[in-house]
């Protein structure tokens, strides 16, 4: 069975209470729950994860070679610094899925930068929670 990682970056286990004008009202655990139906819709298995923590993204990443067949990454704010991410994603060598719920090219400069968008097959960005059922909709054709 096609399995997936879906890991989520600084801040955004405060989704829903964190800036509801740009990110939306919907929680990690709804966006958490819409994964869930749209994996079971297609006949996938999906790991959910968020970390503050770059390190632990880096391990959560290097984890996912063997055990996952793609990733859907929204980094947050480590998308515009994390050269390690970058490598990381390179190590592992897996289809990854650079995502976003707000539209980073409609917001400040500095979030115009992305590292991961380097080395992903590609960017969903600016479709709040729903980018997330687009990212496992468009990894899965990716795997096939
Ligand atoms: C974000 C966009 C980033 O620029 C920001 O730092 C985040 C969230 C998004 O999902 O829109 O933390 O990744």
């Amino acid at each position: 069975m096609t399995s997936l990682l879906i890991l989520n970056g600084p801040n955004l286990n405060l989704l829903g209470q964190r800036q509801p004008e740009v990110y939306g009202a919907t929680t990690l655990a709804d966006i958490e729950r819409l994964c869930e139906a749209k994996a079971k819709a297609l006949g996938l298995a999906i790991e959910f994860a968020q970390s503050n923590d770059e390190a632990v993204m880096i391990d959560l990443i290097h984890k996912a070679r063997g055990r996952h067949d793609g990733i859907i990454l929204n980094a947050g704010a480590y998308t515009h610094t994390s050269i390690a991410l970058m490598d990381a994603i390179s190590s592992v060598a897996l289809p990854v899925i650079e995502l976003h719920l707000s539209n980073i090219h409609a917001r400040e400069d500095f979030r115009h930068t992305s590292y991961i968008a380097k080395v992903a097959l590609g960017v969903i960005c600016g479709f709040g929670a729903s980018g997330y059922p687009m990212a496992i909709e468009a990894l899965n054709e990716a795997l096939k």
